[in-house]
């Protein structure tokens, strides 16, 4: 199992440039389905989720090219709307698919994602959604067939929760659907309007994304087109978390700071100093971070659930007691048992953690169960004494780019190793009692 090995307590320094965002990648990607030609995605971040909506985007019959962080999609000949099980399972949000298939080819068969480590996540909104315009979806043995026999045509679509994903599977496939479509609720998550930006590019016409209600008025059909994918706010709020909990001093670089507004109030009660120069963000944190009040999980402009694990590392580091409500998934605590064995004092009632901060925290032998559970650990190592491993890097993969570099470059003490390189870990082990870089 590939994992990171970390040498704790030394002060991250210095400055990390932040990826593209994954959550916008991933949908603009699918979207590129909808328009026919060459679409040009830029500042695509190079994670495991990206390939394996690649993949996907291959197997439908688009060719792809990618060139680092740019990838071309040529979408001229979609020949499939079916995705293999193995493909939904590498992946969940590939659920983004039903949308864009729905409106290019007006057929589409895909696995029901089921749950995963952070819990139940029913697409049931989505479903209900696609139907309003006109899709007829069946469930059967697991799997979604969708077919639109006349269409999809404009309605007003109102979600009982502004979910993401289900606000986006709208607004791909209401771009060429017959008409207007209202949709009430909508997420109002950054990644959403990057999301509507790269559609209008394609020649939709969506207005008030960012808002609770976003209209789409239907065109006949989108063409290709350039983006840039937006920065990714929960990767610099996790540099952001890393330097926190090691008195880091370190500036986060290519971020829009509006993004990260709801943390960046935490960041100050916790004794952080921040401040904003343009599109860096410069943060200095005390020698001990200070409790910080409850925190709970909201969709945007909420706290994101996506940063409640690493603000856990910080709660659990902290002079005084926190409290973390998760009110997003209904089991988002995985990493907390893990926390534990660097020697947190956490304590969980259903959807809500007490976390009594320590002095030091020390190192262990811990896994990822989940993306960002992963990185809470992670940052658990750097502040801990000692050594601290960290297994399943799987997960951390779908979600960081160059993590251990950038860590690295920020003066931490960490080294991957990888699955087939158990024997150079051996060796370095037998003639090596420091820590190499
Ligand atoms: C997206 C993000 C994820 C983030 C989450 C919330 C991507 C690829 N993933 O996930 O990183 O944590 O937003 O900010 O963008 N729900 C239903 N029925 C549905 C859909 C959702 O009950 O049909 C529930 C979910 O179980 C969950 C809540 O709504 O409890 C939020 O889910 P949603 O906003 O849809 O998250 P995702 O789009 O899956």
């Amino acid at each position: 199992m590939s994992r990171y090995i970390i040498e704790g307590g030394h002060r991250l320094q210095g400055s990390v440039c932040i990826q593209g965002a994954k959550n916008s990648a991933l949908p603009i990607l699918a979207a590129c389905v909808v328009g026919c030609g060459e679409h040009v995605i830029r500042n695509c971040p190079q994670l495991s989720d990206v390939d394996a909506t690649v993949e996907i985007l291959r197997h439908i019959g688009c060719k792809v090219r990618r060139d680092a962080d740019c990838i071309a999609v040529d979408s001229t000949n979609v020949t499939a709307g079916s995705i293999p099980d193995l493909l939904m399972h590498e992946m969940r949000s590939s659920v983004i698919f039903l949308g864009a298939i729905a409106a290019r080819i007006g057929d589409a068969q895909l696995s029901l994602p089921g749950g995963c480590e952070i819990g139940l996540r029913p697409i049931d909104l989505h479903l209900d959604a696609l139907r309003k315009l006109g899709a007829v979806i069946t469930e059967e043995g697991g799997r979604i067939h969708l077919s639109c026999p006349d269409g999809l045509h404009g309605a007003t679509v109102a979600l009982s929760f502004p979910s993401v994903g289900a606000t986006e599977n709208v607004l791909i496939a209401a771009c060429t659907a017959k008409g207007t479509t209202t949709l009430i609720n909508a997420a109002r998550e950054p990644e959403i309007s990057d999301l509507a930006d790269f559609l209008n590019r394609c020649g939709a016409h969506i207005s008030g994304a960012g808002e609770g209600i976003i209209t789409v008025e239907g065109v006949r059909k989108l063409h290709a087109a350039e983006h840039c994918v937006i920065p990714d706010r929960i990767a610099a709020g996790s540099y952001m978390i890393a330097a926190a909990v090691t008195r880091g001093d370190v500036f986060v670089e290519n971020i829009i700071p509006a993004h990260l507004g709801p943390m960046v109030g935490l960041f100050e009660s916790f004794g952080c100093r921040i401040d904003m120069e343009g599109r860096r963000m410069h943060l200095r944190a005390p020698k001990r971070l200070k409790a910080v009040p409850a925190i709970r999980t909201m969709p945007y402009p909420g706290f994101p659930t996506d940063m409640q694990a690493p603000f856990m590392t910080a709660c659990a580091v902290a002079e005084g007691t926190g409290v973390i409500v998760e009110t997003v998934f209904e089991s988002r605590f995985r990493h907390v048992p893990e926390l534990l064995k660097l020697g947190a004092d956490i304590f969980v009632d259903g959807r809500t953690a007490v976390i009594k901060g320590v002095p030091v925290l020390n190192g262990a032998v811990v896994g990822a169960s989940d993306l960002r559970g992963g990185f809470a650990l992670i940052a658990g190592g750097l502040a801990a004494q000692g050594e601290t491993t960290v297994h399943s890097l799987r997960h951390t993969d779908r979600g960081y780019h160059a993590l251990d570099t950038n860590l690295r470059n920020l003066g931490a003490r960490i080294r991957r190793i990888n699955d087939d390189e158990e024997k150079d870990e051996k060796e370095y082990r037998a003639g090596s009692a420091g820590f190499a870089e």
